[in-house]
């Protein structure tokens, strides 16, 4: 693929995340406008190549193949023979195909997938294993296939191909879980959505596997997720088996996002919990990327927190509960954060990601709303607050 030809981007977000990523490609010098589920530009490789190694709250980048109209499958083998499949798939390669028909006269998603694969055969030569299947994004650490999404809606087919490979959430360093992990990209999102930018002390006294702290180290550091996996290495991507895929110009893409990285934070970044094992998990992962030296990690509950000097952040996702018998210890979890924020963080700014309103106004903080999403299904949002510069016992600003 030429470097000046314009590809037709679309970077997928989670709900509510379209304009956070679109301002992370405004920030890269890319036009990109918040659409539903995402961010669409017209871009060169070197911005597919870019987008894919630095944005840090996208789920996947896919490129438009093609559009048409297809009422009967003549129609569909037609338009489809005639699509550039040349530029994504060399012969041999797997190819997975997910398919989704709504209100168009071809609505058979298998058979629709089969006329696909023949076309891309037609055009391509033989293929690898192939596979079609129904449209999820859930939990998926990517395969070798080349992925390519198709679209019915209206009697209008949009064939687009994945560039990404393993869903972008992956930065590669999370191999340590705790309980109730958050996506590395929500909590990219919880950071960026706060305002937070790398330059005041942050402190996370619920960190679990320790994602928003590492997720704040990178931030901090200047190093792109694609480049903080275990060893520093660039991860997998799709366009990197494309026939096309021009080495030069990733490796000088790879080379200046290097050279930005920032030997230290600058700021103190402190992350907790009261699990020794979910502190351990977090020391693993912080470790694979990269950014260990960045954060004080501590076993110990959130009433023991004692935070860095200075006037910084508390960015956290306390435990939201689903489970009956929860909420009174729940509601009592949030009142405490509440406590320790009046007593030991004065002026600080909480930023939480929660899934109950009732549970955020235990915390007696005034908060708004910076973002609506959803995490693990849950519908959840950030919010974010001030503490008093300085409170009475009562939790009420002093007059
Ligand atoms: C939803 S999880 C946080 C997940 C984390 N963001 C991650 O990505 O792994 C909530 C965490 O709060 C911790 N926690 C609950 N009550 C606590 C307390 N009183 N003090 C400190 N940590 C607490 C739990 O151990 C759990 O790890």
């Amino acid at each position: 693929m030429p470097r000046s030809q314009p590809l037709s981007l679309f970077a997928v977000t989670a709900p509510g995340l379209e304009a956070l990523a679109a301002r992370e490609l405004n920030a890269l010098g890319i036009v990109a406008t918040p659409e539903d589920g995402g961010a669409v530009w017209q871009g060169t490789p070197e911005q597919l190549y870019a987008a894919n190694l630095r944005l840090r709250t996208a789920s996947r980048v896919i490129a438009r193949v093609g559009e048409f109209r297809a009422r009967t499958f003549f129609e569909l083998e037609r338009h489809a023979r005639t699509l550039p499949w040349q530029h994504f798939v060399t012969p041999g390669r797997a190819v997975r195909l997910r398919v989704t028909c709504r209100k168009s006269k071809l609505y058979h998603e298998g058979a629709v997938a089969e006329r696909m694969l023949a076309a891309i055969e037609h055009r391509v030569g033989a293929l690898g294993a192939t596979e079609a299947e129904k449209w999820s994004d859930d939990e998926e650490e990517g395969t070798d296939a080349q992925l390519f999404i198709v679209r019915f809606l209206h009697d209008r087919c949009t064939v687009s191909a994945d560039t990404s490979g393993a869903l972008l959430t992956y930065r590669g360093y999370r191999q340590a879980l705790a309980k109730a992990p958050l996506r590395e990209n929500l909590a990219a999102a919880v950071l960026l959505a706060s305002g937070w930018t790398g330059q005041a002390p942050l402190v996370d006294p619920m960190c679990g596997a320790g994602t928003i702290p590492i997720e704040a180290a990178l931030i901090a550091r200047r190093i792109v997720p694609g480049l903080a996996g275990p060893g520093g290495e660039p991860r997998r991507y799709a366009f990197r088996e494309w026939p096309g895929f021009d080495r030069a110009l990733w490796t000088g893409v790879v080379q200046r996002a290097a050279a930005e990285i920032l030997p230290a934070a600058g700021v103190p970044i402190h992350a907790s919990d009261r699990d020794a094992g979910a502190i351990e998990a977090a020391r693993g992962n912080a470790e694979r990327a990269g950014v260990l030296p960045d954060l004080q990690l501590a076993a110990r509950p959130l009433s023991a927190i004692e935070p860095p000097p200075g006037v910084g952040w508390l960015v956290s996702n306390p435990p939201y509960g689903v489970r009956v018998g929860e909420s009174e210890a729940l509601r009592n979890l949030y009142a405490a954060l509440g406590r320790v924020a009046r007593g030991k963080l004065p002026g600080w700014t909480v930023v939480l990601l929660s899934a109950e309103r009732s549970l955020e106004s235990q915390v007696k903080v005034r908060f708004t709303e910076a973002l609506r999403t959803r995490n693990g299904g849950i519908p959840v949002r950030v919010v974010v607050g001030q503490v008093p510069e300085t409170v009475s016992a009562s939790g009420r600003p002093r007059a």
